[in-house]
């Protein structure tokens, strides 16, 4: 397809930011492009924007809730390439997909796909650098923490009902072939860029499904309707979306991100067909609250909760550490067991005292294969699922804020923020620490804090520190620098003492949020 000179330019300017380019056009600047409104149904507040061109939205730990299945809505969204037009929807079954490497070669839209047997399977989906942002080498690529994962149900039809259709695969084919239906404007290496990724025909063959619905939907544009493989139990870059030709081949693809990337290799490697690829996914868990992206939960009993899986294989035990793994609570499971490739749910309950806390968990899969421990170091921060890293850090109150906190909104979304201030027209509702907090804030630190801080609850316009509506310190930070002193900032530990400093710290969260 022949596409303007603008919107070629465009599409390599996105494409850029991706590292899917090889020089020189990888070296484009990622320049700013106008932020995008979300794709359909889902909600700023539910994710981090890592990207907009191509889309690389996180869930939120806090977002995640207590259910095995991970609403659309609240699912996260991984492009390597700008997507399709959403007018590919408005016909959905004449979306037509080419079959190749079989013995009878031909192509099937999506209508005439209805007339297979209908198959419904839960996995997980997880992007090959879910919990990047954890390796000490900052490998390049969106940071993603823990929520470039989920768990759907999707409908379709086996791969091996279609390439059966078609003759069944030609004699010594050993991987399946997807390509992507990203645009590719003329002139540029298809290699290079497009999304064509090969499974082991075994694996196809075996529980491969396209699928056309999500948790009971149609596909989402931004899941890759009108249609999508789904590799269950493996890395999310093998279930390819928008899928335009499935071929059964001999050889892997010849794209770049079959053979250099999406490969686990040593820290300064380069990446290579002999490096493994990111296939089957390795037992992890990780837990998502409560008290998750900075909101404080009461001290007491709380039950925590979170989810653990492991590429084909299922869960067989979790177990909760208060102390870094010298001691382990064994959690029990919620919900129901959707298979081996969904996750399951656990929670465990645990006595907390006022303060900052870190809680581990780990988990053991059908093949007695317990989580590591420690992250394995790689080039890319791939495949993360040392437990060490994944510790979800809770503060526990005496009592709750008043007001119900939102979570800390977007980095860098700044407009978000703006609004938010704006839109503060009336005096906010404070815990009893925090207006104690208030009156220290104003009237008894010395210097005060407003002095240099720019705040907009109190009206203070200090410009020397940070913004405290666009910094929102948690509790921890601000005890820490009013504590101990940061940068420039003195320490105001010899004259306010612990529930002062308390007391500060829950005034500059609440009415930061
Ligand atoms: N398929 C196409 N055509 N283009 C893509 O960019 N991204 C892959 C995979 N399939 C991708 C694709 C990657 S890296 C991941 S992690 C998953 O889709 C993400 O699926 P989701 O966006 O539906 O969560």
């Amino acid at each position: 397809m022949k596409l303007p000179e603008k919107n070629r330019r465009f599409f390599l300017k996105a494409v850029a930011g991706t590292g899917l380019l090889a020089s020189p056009l990888g070296n484009l600047a990622f320049g700013a492009i106008a932020q995008r409104t979300m794709p359909a149904a889902k909600f700023e507040g539910d994710f981090l924007r890592h990207n907009d061109i191509p889309w690389a939205l996180e869930t939120r730990r806090s977002s995640f809730g207590f259910g095995p299945i991970t609403p659309e809505s609240h699912f996260f969204v991984r492009n390597n390439l700008p997507m399709p037009s959403a007018s590919i929807l408005q016909q959905r079954d004449s979306w037509r997909i080419e079959v190749d490497g079989v013995n009878n070669p031909g192509s099937i839209t999506v209508g005439e796909m209805q007339s297979f047997e209908r198959h419904t399977i839960a996995t997980v989906l997880q992007c090959s650098g879910n919990g990047r942002a954890f390796f000490e080498h900052h490998p390049s690529g969106s940071q993603w923490s823990v929520g470039a994962a989920g768990c759907a149900l999707w409908t379709g039809i086996s791969v091996a009902d279609v390439l059966a259709h078609f003759g069944g695969t030609k004699h010594g084919m050993r991987f399946l072939t997807s390509l992507g239906g990203e645009v590719i404007p003329e002139g540029i290496d298809k290699d290079q860029i497009a999304v064509e990724r090969s499974i082991p025909i075994d694996k196809a063959l075996q529980d491969c499904l396209l699928v056309w619905e999500m948790n009971g939907a149609p596909l989402s544009l931004a899941h890759g309707g009108p249609i999508r493989l789904i590799v269950p139990g493996y890395f999310g870059v093998n279930s390819v979306k928008w899928v335009k030709r499935l071929a059964a081949a001999r050889e892997e693809s010849t794209t770049k991100i079959q053979q250099t990337g999406y490969r686990l290799r040593n820290i300064g490697e380069d990446g290579g067909p002999e490096h493994p690829s990111m296939y089957r996914m390795p037992v992890k868990s990780w837990l998502n609250g409560p008290g998750a992206d900075d909101m404080p939960i009461l001290a007491g009993k709380q039950f925590f909760y979170g989810v653990a899986f492991s590429g084909e294989r299922g869960i067989k035990r979790v177990e909760v550490s208060l102390d870094n793994g010298k001691r382990w609570q064994k959690a029990d499971f919620v919900g129901p067991d959707l298979g081996v490739d969904a996750w399951r749910v656990f929670q465990c309950p645990v006595e907390l005292t006022v303060g900052e806390h870190r809680i581990w968990c780990r988990a053991q899969d059908g093949a007695d294969e317990w989580q590591p421990r420690e992250r394995t170091e790689n080039q890319r921060g791939y495949g993360q699922s040392g437990w060490q890293d994944l510790c979800l850090t809770v503060t526990a109150v005496a009592e709750l804020p008043a007001t119900p906190l939102a979570p800390a909104p977007v980095v860098g979304n700044a407009g978000e923020k703006s609004a938010r201030i704006v839109a503060m027209d009336k005096p906010m509702e404070l815990s009893p620490a925090a207006q104690r907090g208030r009156e220290i804030f104003l009237n008894r630190a010395q210097p005060g804090c407003g002095v240099c801080h720019a705040f907009v609850e109190p009206g203070s316009q200090g410009a020397v520190g940070p913004d405290l509506n666009q910094l929102q310190p948690s509790l921890t930070n601000v005890k820490q620098a009013v504590t101990q002193g940061v940068g420039i900032m003195p320490a105001y530990g010899g004259q306010l003492n612990s529930q002062e400093v308390d007391a500060l710290a829950a005034y500059v969260f609440e009415a930061s949020r």
